[in-house]
Order: C-alpha cells, then structure tokens, then sequence
C-alpha cells in the first residue's frame, strides 16, 4: 500500500467518522428534544411513551438528522408532539353511564329515554375534557348472549350475530349520542371494533390519536361495549367496563365514575336480597373476601356484571387512578360526584 494511498484511506475514514459522529450527536439531539417534550407529560401516560418510541422511529425513518436540518426537525417535533402534550395535560374525567340505567335490562331494545337524557344534562356539569363510555344494556347483551359471541367464533350463524348485536349497539349509541347533543354536549362516536386490537378479549391496542385530537377540540368522544375481531379468538365481546379501565390509564384519566342501577356494590346482589349492606371501599386485599357473594348482574350480562366490574377496575387501581360506581338511576347523584363528590357509592382503590 502506498504512502499516499494510505493518507487518502485515512482521510476518507475520518470524513466517514465524523460525518457518522455528527449524525448520531444531531439524532441524539433530536431523541433528547423529543424526549424533554414528552417528559413535560406528567404521569408519564402509557401512549405517550409508546407515541415517543414510535414517534422516534418514524422521525429517523423519515430524516436523515444533521445539524443542517435540525431546526427544520426541531420545528417539526414541535408542531407534531405539542398537541399530544396539551392533550395529556387534561387528564380527562371517563364516566360511564350503565347500560343497568340507561336501558331496561329486563327488556329488549328497550331505552330509557328519560333517564338518558336526564344523565345528559348531569354530564354537563364536567368542566374539562370527558369521555363517555356507555355499556350493552338490553341491546347489546340478549344478541350477543343468543349467538355466543364471548365463546369465540365456532360457526358461521355467528357472524349474523356479530353484525346484528354491533347493529344493536349503534341504535344504542344513536340515542346517548343524540340525548348528549340534546343538553348542548358536542358528541361523537368512537367505534371500539374499528379501531382496537383485541386478543383472548383484552384490548392490546387502540389507534388513540383521533380520540387525543377530540379531546383538545373539546369534542366528547363516546364509546361503548361492542363485539370486535378477536386475534386468537376470532370474535368477542370488549365489555364498556374493560374500556373504561383501558382508556383511563391510557389517557391518564382524572377520574372514573361508574353509573349503575344500584347504590354501589354490596355484600350480595340487592335486587335478589334485600338487608344486604353497601361496601364503602374495596381494595385488592378486601376483595379476595367478598368476592364470593357479590353476584353477577339482574338480566343477561355477556361480561360478567358486578364482579367482573369491580375485577377490571381492581386494574385501574393499580395505576392510582380511582374509581367509584354510583346510583346514576337517582337524580343528581352522578352530577354531584362529577363535581368532586366522593362516597356516594363505593370505592374502588389501591389499598
Ligand atoms: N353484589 C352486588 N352489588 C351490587 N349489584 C350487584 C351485585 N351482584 C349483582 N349485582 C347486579 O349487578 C347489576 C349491575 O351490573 P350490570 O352489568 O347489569 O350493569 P351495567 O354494567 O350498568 O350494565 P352494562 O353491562 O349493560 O353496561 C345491578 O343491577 C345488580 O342487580
Ligand atoms: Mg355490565
């Protein structure tokens, strides 16, 4: 090898050493800018940490990162990520109204109109961003059950099922939408089974950037139990509780409130016996305890009534986020607690 040879060798590599040294220090650069953005994010919210991995990866996919364009990317990370911090920052109160008040579970197809849109109004008292989730009900619940869409898909008769308890669910949500707009709330509908990943029926993902964007409009975005594809299963059932449950910690939920039929959970069910008494609290450790009473739900309930409410926000729990289901069948009471109230039915929390 010649003298010169080398000295051009060694001049090449340097040029490609500096050159992959200044690349990787703009990407850092940019990682860190991303990351202090996304670091202003209190609470550390599970989707903006999954939003700034992939965020970071689409960026590098998408620039090559030098200190000439970084301006250019800095500007551009601040245009894309400062709405979802702004949207982070609302903390969202979730509230859901049960299909136990909403619908007359005893019955088919049957709303309660007036309760409905009393709830509406009462909705009208949250004063930041909320989302409302609402449950099955006599719409959602009797299809799904006759067609034995939670088992999974086993035969082709259920795909009817699954297209009509869906339709189902949309008449429902029609009217919760439409008694929403009624008390002046601006609505609108989020289809769960057109935008969440669900296996062995629970939720792996869902696409939240629309939600995020409804939220910062001031938009209130209303979802509901419904059937969706089923990765492993085919089909099942994604219950409004375990929506709850999920949205919440995504977002970083202020709160949930639950609206049932009855004053919380008791002992046992109380519409089957009566002198049963209303649990204040439950706590992960106190529920191993009374689990064994608490009943399932008064009419047909594809998702496990009570018990399996009070399962899915044991979940929540874990995430210091608290939970509390009141009578939302009793006027006001669902207002009161959007207010601040606390104790009016039962708690569920961290012990
Ligand atoms: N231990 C209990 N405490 C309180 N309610 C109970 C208990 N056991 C069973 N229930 C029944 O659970 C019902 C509430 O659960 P259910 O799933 O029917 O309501 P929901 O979640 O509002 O309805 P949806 O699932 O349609 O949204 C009550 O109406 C009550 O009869
Ligand atoms: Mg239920």
């Amino acid at each position: 090898m010649t003298l010169s040879f080398q000295k051009k060798l060694i001049k090449k590599a340097t040029k490609w050493l500096t050159a992959v040294a200044t690349l990787a220090t703009a990407q850092i650069v940019a990682e860190l800018l991303v990351k202090a953005i996304m670091v202003a994010v209190q609470g550390g919210h599970l989707s903006y940490l999954r939003y700034r991995n992939e965020y970071l990866k689409r960026l590098s996919a998408e620039y090559d990162i030098t200190f000439e364009n970084l301006e250019k990317v800095a500007a551009k990370i601040e245009d894309e990520c400062v709405p979802w911090v702004k949207a982070a920052r609302m903390r969202p109160l979730i509230v859901k109204l049960g299909g136990s008040v909403i619908t007359d579970k005893r019955g088919r197809f049957s709303v309660k109109l007036s309760s409905l849109r009393r709830l509406a109004r009462e909705l009208k008292a949250a004063d930041g961003p909320l989302v409302v989730v609402h449950g099955g009900g006599s719409y959602g619940h009797p299809i799904a059950s006759k067609f034995e869409i939670a088992r999974g898909f086993k035969n082709e008769e259920q795909l009817m099922g699954f297209s009509l308890t869906h339709r189902a669910m949309e008449e429902l949500n029609t009217h919760v939408i439409e008694a929403l707009q009624r008390a002046g709330l601006p609505a609108i509908a989020i289809q769960p089974s057109a935008c969440s990943v669900v296996s062995d029926g629970r939720i792996v993902r869902m696409e939240l950037a629309p939600l995020h964007k409804f939220l910062e409009l001031g938009i209130v975005p209303v979802t509901y139990g419904d059937v969706v594809p089923d990765l492993s299963r085919g089909m099942s059932i994604l219950s409004g509780d375990q929506l709850v449950v999920y949205l919440a910690r995504e977002l970083g939920a202020s709160r949930v409130i639950l609206g049932a039929d009855v004053d919380g959970v008791f002992t046992a069910d109380p519409k089957l016996r009566s002198r049963e008494k209303l649990i204040r609290v439950i706590t992960p450790s106190s529920w191993r305890d009374v689990v064994k009473s608490i009943g399932v739900a008064s009419g047909p309930d594809v998702t496990g009534g009570m018990a399996k409410k009070v399962e899915e926000l044991l979940i929540l729990a874990e995430s210091g986020i608290e939970a509390e289901i009141v009578n939302a069948a009793k006027a006001d009471t669902l207002k009161r607690a959007i207010l601040g109230e606390r104790g009016l039915g039962t708690k569920i929390m961290a012990g």
